[in-house]
């Protein structure tokens, strides 16, 4: 995947995750990971949501498995998400409570079966999650609802005809 992609998400100033003690070693090289939930994993992400690691071993309480890679020096990913995104912070940028992060995407690390036969992943394979913050809801992905750069050319007229 190419170096140039990007990806942004963004903290609040009181999150464990942000706390210096715990970034440590990952203030050096900037490293984080955001790994892609699948909608099986629906319980266990909102746990990760409301639960503090302050307070206890999130992977303990949900079963889940963490696991260092040997060849990223990142943190570690969970082992049943389907997809692990490397990503190194370039930009943090403070708006009000939260932090924007904006990381350059390194690796990415996808399970076999979240991928096509191309080797891509595929959406529709790795079932992510969505959260709609309004309706304080997770959602799963539909139906393909149109191919992109192509079906807007149905509007295309020729405004000139001389
Ligand atoms: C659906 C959902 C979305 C959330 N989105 C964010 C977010 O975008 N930024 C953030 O800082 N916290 C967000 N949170 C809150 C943190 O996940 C929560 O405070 C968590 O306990 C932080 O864990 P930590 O203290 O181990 O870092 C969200 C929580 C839920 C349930």
């Amino acid at each position: 995947m190419g170096r140039h992609m990007l990806f942004k998400t963004s903290l609040h100033l009181a999150r464990h995750t942000k706390d210096p003690a715990y970034l440590g070693k990952y203030r050096r090289t900037r490293e984080f990971m955001v790994c892609i939930p699948s909608e099986a994993l629906v319980d266990e992400t909102d746990f990760f949501g409301i639960a503090s690691g302050k307070n206890l071993d999130k992977f303990e309480e949900t079963g889940l498995t963490p696991v260092k890679s040997e060849i990223i020096e990142a943190p570690p990913y969970i082992e049943e998400c389907p997809i692990a995104i490397v990503c190194r912070a370039r930009n943090l940028m403070p708006i009000g409570s939260h932090t924007l992060i904006i990381g350059e995407i390194l690796s990415i690390l996808a399970d076999e079966d979240a991928c096509g036969k191309d080797g891509i992943p595929d959406i529709s394979l790795v079932r992510p999650l969505l959260y709609d913050s309004q309706k304080k809801t997770y959602y799963t992905i539909g139906e393909p609802a149109g191919k992109a750069f192509s079906s807007g050319m149905k509007f295309r007229r020729d405004v000139y005809r001389p």
